[in-house]
């Protein structure tokens, strides 16, 4: 029989105004992938950072954890913000923990940690520059960083690794390296809690799964005894209605028109995007679909080329004028880009629209403003509700996801850029979610969703490019819209390169 490694019983975590946890019990043994699901805010973040020591449990819990090796950690992590240092590059990040013990800082670029990071990386199909800040890093890329560092280095392999969403910026390329290295960990002896949202993930790696509800443990099921759909009514605690394909709905004129953009990791880019339509990019890492809405925006950098909306061109690497134009973009990286963190829930969301909440001395209805903010924080599902004042920083990564989704919508924007919409989201949420970007189409946006979710593609994009080497490859819309398509599209995108696709496809 495989021997418990990490053994919590009774454990309970207050915040202020918040019971994050309450009496939760959790085993994962040797040789075991567990999978800890639950709704955003039911508590998972908060049990990893407990175990990694980040907060102290309430009194009266029971935490037995692997012993620590003679030279190793008996827990590795991968955190929900990966817990990266920003000001350090890749190679130092994935050696901190060993120079740190040294007392070392000094001789860090050494030649042999450096192959050791490219090695690392290597597994997972990156050449990334392991010798820049991170913080210079794509978020895809962040997320490989924090996977190699914490899969290097072993001791034994009697430890528990403790995975917190580390997919939610991985495209199935770099899922499917993951899992492979989870599995031979797994098959090692190794334990493993690995928490995620994309339920079809959770079926394919789990040996038994725990689901939180409000902070404590609603069911736990063994392999077999469940699927997609019986999880998702855990999660979510009823039934939910499967979602609309979409099938040629009328578009207005020409909103959006991106002519040869050029930037970092792209060589060329054009497409239009109607009124009404949702236009899907996808493409591998380093393919430019991780920076093109970036480039649009004007929050990366845009060497040469054109974006015109409604005709009137915007400047490049000027967000506050494709604000002004009527272009927003909810980033990937929302903890950076997206919102401000010490503020509030309120005061993020009302931030880029005030002038509706002004009265006529010009002073802010401050009861109107509580009262849009709390309406958008419920169309969004943002837990807990009514939660206006809490400052941003302090909610769970899947409800701050959906505040600053909400926050754009709320400006009824012409151009809707959004980057990895749903990363994070819990599956109770996401039709709401898919909802509310319809609508902003319907009601005459043009939406562009940059994602490495092919379902999520195909479940709301009208027409999707696919990119590689900086290019479009391929562009799929109405019948050829499809799961296999679309991966088999964007594996395939690295090789060819027709910009010709990119107008119209085949609609
Ligand atoms: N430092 C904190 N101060 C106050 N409240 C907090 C703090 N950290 C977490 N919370 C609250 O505790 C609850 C649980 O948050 P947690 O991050 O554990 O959720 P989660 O299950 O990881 O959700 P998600 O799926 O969105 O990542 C939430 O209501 C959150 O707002
Ligand atoms: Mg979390």
């Amino acid at each position: 029989m495989s021997r418990p490694l990490l053994r919590v019983r009774g454990l309970s975590k207050t915040f202020p105004g918040v019971r994050a946890l309450q009496d939760v019990s959790l085993t994962v043994s040797s040789g075991e992938v567990v999978a800890l699901l639950g709704h955003n805010g039911s508590g998972k973040s908060t049990l990893v950072k407990i175990l990694a020591g980040v907060y102290d449990a309430d009194e009266g819990a029971e935490i037995q954890v692997p012993a620590p090796e003679s030279s190793g950690r008996g827990l590795h992590f991968i955190h929900q913000d990966l817990g990266l240092i920003a000001s350090l590059t890749a190679v130092e990040n994935i050696d901190l923990a060993k120079h740190l013990k040294n007392r070392a800082l000094r001789p860090f670029r050494t030649r042999q940690e450096r192959s050791h990071a490219k090695d690392l990386l290597a597994r997972f199909g990156t050449d990334l520059d392991v010798t820049v800040p991170v913080s210079g890093l794509s978020p895809t890329e962040r997320t490989l960083v924090a996977i190699a560092r914490a899969l290097g280095d072993w001791q034994s392999t009697h430890n528990v690794l403790i995975l917190d969403e580390p997919t939610a910026a991985l495209n199935a390329d770099g899922v499917g390296s993951l899992f492979t290295a989870v599995r031979r960990l797994a098959a090692d002896g190794t334990g493993v809690l690995f928490i995620s949202h994309r339920l079809e993930e959770v079926v394919e790696l789990a040996d038994r799964v725990v689901v939180l509800r409000d902070g404590r443990v609603a069911a736990e099921r063994l392999r077999g005894d469940f699927d997609r759909a019986s999880l998702t009514e855990l999660i979510a605690g009823g039934h939910l209605e499967s979602h609309r394909t979409v099938s040629g709905r009328d578009f207005g004129p020409i909103r959006l028109r991106v002519e040869e953009v050029t930037g970092p990791e792209l060589a060329g880019v054009s497409f239009t995007a109607r009124a009404g339509e949702v236009v899907g990019i996808s493409g591998l890492l380093g393919s430019g679909a991780e920076t093109l809405t970036g480039a649009v925006f004007g929050s990366s950098a845009r060497t040469s080329g054109r974006v015109l909306v409604d005709g009137t061109a915007i400047p490049p690497e000027n967000p506050g004028a494709a604000v002004k134009t009527g272009v927003v973009l909810a980033p990937a990286d929302r903890r950076r880009l997206g919102a401000f963190v010490t503020m509030t829930a309120r005061e993020n969301i009302t931030l880029p629209l005030l002038s509706p909440l002004r009265r006529a001395s010009g002073r802010l209805d401050f009861r109107a403003e509580k009262r849009e903010a709390r309406q958008w924080m419920d169309d969004v599902d943002v837990r807990p509700r009514g939660s206006i004042e809490k400052p941003f920083g302090l909610f769970s990564g899947g409800n701050q996801q959906k505040i600053v989704l909400g926050k754009w919508l709320r400006t009824r924007p012409k151009v809707l850029l959004l980057e990895e919409p749903t990363q994070g989201v819990d599956v109770g949420a996401l039709a709401g979610i898919y909802q509310l970007i319809e609508t902003a189409a319907a009601d005459g946006a043009a939406v562009v969703v940059a994602s490495s979710d092919t379902e999520e593609l195909c479940r709301l994009c009208d027409r999707v490019l696919v990119l590689g080497q900086g290019r479009i490859t391929a562009a799929l819309s109405g019948r050829g819209l499809t799961e296999a398509e679309l991966v088999r599209a964007t594996l395939g995108g690295a090789e060819a390169a027709h910009p010709s696709f990119a107008h119209g496809g085949s609609r």
